[in-house]
């Protein structure tokens, strides 16, 4: 029998052994084995079935995380999932596990800050070479293909901008090429779109985010499909990242209810959208208005969109946008989203990256607000009283 979506969260991981509702927490460095003959038996049971929780030493994980990553292999419809101590953890092993000094990376524009220094600054000391794209003109994808590409790297939608685009496009741009393909999926999680049905070879999800849910701890997966497992693999053993079975345990738990968040978040988000298109100052960077291409291609892929959203607004004086978000009384002002709480974030370069194709005039200004699990009626109340502040 096959269950929904919603329905395996709930029903995952039993301990039968313990008759408990919820997987034990095994903490381990040290695995004791009967014999050297018995460890053989392990390391070779591992050989024959790498996915298959065969764990000679705790840096290659304990049962706590071999259950999160067996959940997570099955939500998205993949090979297998890495985990990593962040989820930066996983957009980094992504990357190392298929490029090689003097190859090229194609990275969309609008990627987390923290990704464009890694592939465009750190990366340039191993002879690797980024390149970024337009994700909404993908001719410029087209175009910057050499021989040497190796990875197009993806962010959808776009960081702090939002940008939604054409992605089987992309898969196939690629996969004519003989590229590999890596996207980071963390603001729709599996829930809302799955990348490797669509055939991505690696798919990213910051746990920290939506996964655990009460932004109390901090985890990444990294889904793979049988093309790239190996090298993946290889990359995972030599830099040692692993998810301690504590973090593992909690986002565990978080996943049992990231449906009813992410159905809740996504609720609130279109009230606070709607109030906030009204304001004619404000450009709403979210798949609220259906006259947009952003709009059309979130709708071709997404089931759904959760409450992470940016404001493009216009004003001349830049004072009046930090009066606006320091003013907001149930929005804390801070990094990271996906918790149940809401959040602001004036976005200046250092948030933004050195963007190539984001144009954005001397009087517009970027704000990211994550929409929460409170009462979207207080957050609208909130903004209307500090959106007065902008002039
Ligand atoms: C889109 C995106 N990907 C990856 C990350 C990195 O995740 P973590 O903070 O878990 O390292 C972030 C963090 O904000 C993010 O916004």
């Amino acid at each position: 029998m096959s269950y929904s979506f919603k329905t395996f969260l709930k029903h995952t991981a039993k301990d039968f052994h313990n008759q408990s509702v919820n997987p034990p927490v095994v903490r381990a460095s040290t695995i004791i084995f009967k014999s050297i003959q018995d460890i053989r038996k392990t390391q070779n049971k591992y050989k024959k079935d790498p996915t298959g929780g065969h764990f000679d030493y705790g840096r290659q994980g304990t049962s706590t995380t071999h259950i999160l990553q067996k959940i997570l292999t099955k939500i998205e419809e993949c090979y297998h999932v890495f985990l990593t101590p962040t989820g930066f953890g996983s957009v980094f092993l992504s990357i190392i596990s298929v490029v090689r000094p003097g190859d090229e990376i194609l990275v969309s524009d609008p990627v987390y800050s923290p990704t464009r220094f890694l592939t465009e600054d750190y990366l340039k000391n191993f002879n690797i070479k980024t390149i970024f794209y337009n994700p909404h003109d993908l001719n410029t994808l087209r175009k910057k293909i050499t021989k040497k590409t190796k990875l197009i790297f993806v962010e959808s939608p776009g960081s702090n901008s939002f940008e939604f685009q054409d992605l089987s496009k992309v898969i196939s741009i690629a996969k004519k090429n003989k590229i590999f393909t890596a996207i980071d999926n963390t603001w729709a999680t599996p829930y809302f779109f799955k990348p490797m049905k669509i055939g991505f070879d690696m798919s990213i999800v910051s746990a920290t985010k939506y996964y655990s849910g009460h932004s109390d701890v901090m985890g990444g997966s990294l889904a793979v499909n049988k093309k790239v497992f190996k090298l993946v693999e290889k990359a995972n053993k030599v830099t040692g990242l692993r998810l301690g079975p504590d973090d593992a345990y909690l986002i565990t738990r978080g996943l049992r209810t990231l449906d009813l968040r992410l159905d809740k978040h996504q609720e609130n988000a279109r009230k606070v959208a709607a109030f906030l298109s009204k304001n004619k100052k404000i450009k709403l960077l979210y798949p609220y208005k259906k006259d947009s291409f952003n709009f059309r291609m979130w709708k071709k892929y997404y089931s759904g969109a959760s409450g992470l959203m940016g404001l493009r607004i216009k004003a001349k004086n830049k004072k009046s946008i930090l009066k606006f978000v320091n003013s907001l009384k149930l929005f804390g002002y801070g990094y990271s989203w996906g918790g149940f709480e809401s959040l602001a974030l004036h976005q200046e370069i250092r948030e933004q990256g050195n963007r190539k194709f984001l144009n954005l005039a001397k009087d517009e200004h970027l704000v990211r607000l994550h929409i929460g699990l409170e009462d979207p009626k207080d957050l609208i109340q909130d903004l209307k009283r500090c959106l007065k502040f902008i002039k």
